[in-house]
């Protein structure tokens, strides 16, 4: 069997079944040794589109294309083994029409070996989300602040507060209808995360949202603490790889330049060849 064609330990059904049990613990990944360890922890490995913020520097995830979303997946699959793996479909490639999603979602899944993908939009996504789960694609579905919609919002702004909390809710009825196995819920008011996660059949991944949801989902360098550009009031940071890598590089700096690096373990000598050559 390729390895794209391997199916993950952990399938959409499995995640289905854990609606009210134990909470789904979910990061986002974009590199191989980090989904190796990512994987050792967690239920669902996202590659999130918020690579192109992270890793690639850009100002939104509106840029990022399909072939991002398909190499960063391809590297998360090698270091992924028992969690489920979710690739997002980027801004564009889905929206036009249920046969663009279907070709484009099948492509990721086909070429990343990915067992689900992950779509932006509610009641505006139903069709598209029951043309893809009824021709084999699992969706997980994501609502409340869609970041692809930035330029809509007019900035991540907190969602479902006021006459906005009843079309969330009537989002995540429909996406559960239309057969999406599982719902991320963005930066939405802790009531009415509660209540959606009580009124639907299908796990909800909080991010912003309660505790009470059935999963939390973090992007993994904001909780590693190594992107600094935004930092919402959401992500705790549970290591400072950020400050430790700055430190880390300043050191190193400082040593090239006084010469006290490389020193004699660093380098090779003439004589008999060590243990660690
Ligand atoms: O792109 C992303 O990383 C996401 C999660 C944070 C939910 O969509």
């Amino acid at each position: 069997m390729s390895a794209n064609a391997r199916i993950s330990a952990l399938t959409p059904p499995d995640v289905l079944a854990k609606k009210g049990g134990e909470p789904l613990v979910c990061l986002t990944a974009y590199t191989t040794p980090l989904a190796r360890i990512v994987d050792r922890h967690c239920d669902i490995v996202l590659v999130g589109d918020s690579v192109g913020m992270v890793l690639h520097g850009l100002r939104s995830t509106v840029g990022v294309s399909l072939d991002m979303m398909i190499m960063h997946g391809q590297a998360v699959r090698r270091g992924v083994e028992r969690a489920l793996l979710v690739v997002d479909m980027p801004f564009g490639s889905y929206e036009e029409s249920p046969e663009q999603a279907f070709r484009n979602a099948s492509r990721i899944m086909a070429e990343t070996g990915c067992g689900a993908v992950k779509l932006e939009g509610g009641e505006t996504m139903e069709k598209t989300i029951r043309f893809l789960t009824r021709r084999g694609i699992p969706v997980m579905a994501h609502i409340g602040l869609t970041p692809q919609a930035v330029n809509t919002f007019g900035g991540y702004k907190v969602q479902g507060r006021g006459d906005d909390a009843f079309h969330i809710l009537r989002d995540a009825e429909t996406v559960a209808e239309a057969g999406a196995f599982s719902v991320v819920l963005e930066k939405v008011t802790a009531t009415l995360a509660d209540r959606i996660t009580t009124s639907i059949p299908i796990p909800t991944i909080g991010i912003g949202a309660s505790r009470t949801c059935d999963g939390q989902i973090l992007v993994v360098d904001d909780m590693l603490g190594m992107f600094d550009t935004f930092r919402p009031k959401f992500v705790k940071r549970f290591a400072e790889l950020g400050e430790a890598s700055d430190a880390a590089i300043a050191a190193y700096a400082r040593e090239v330049r006084s010469r006290e690096f490389p020193s004699d373990v660093h380098i090779f000598t003439d004589g008999n060849k060590g243990k660690t050559e």
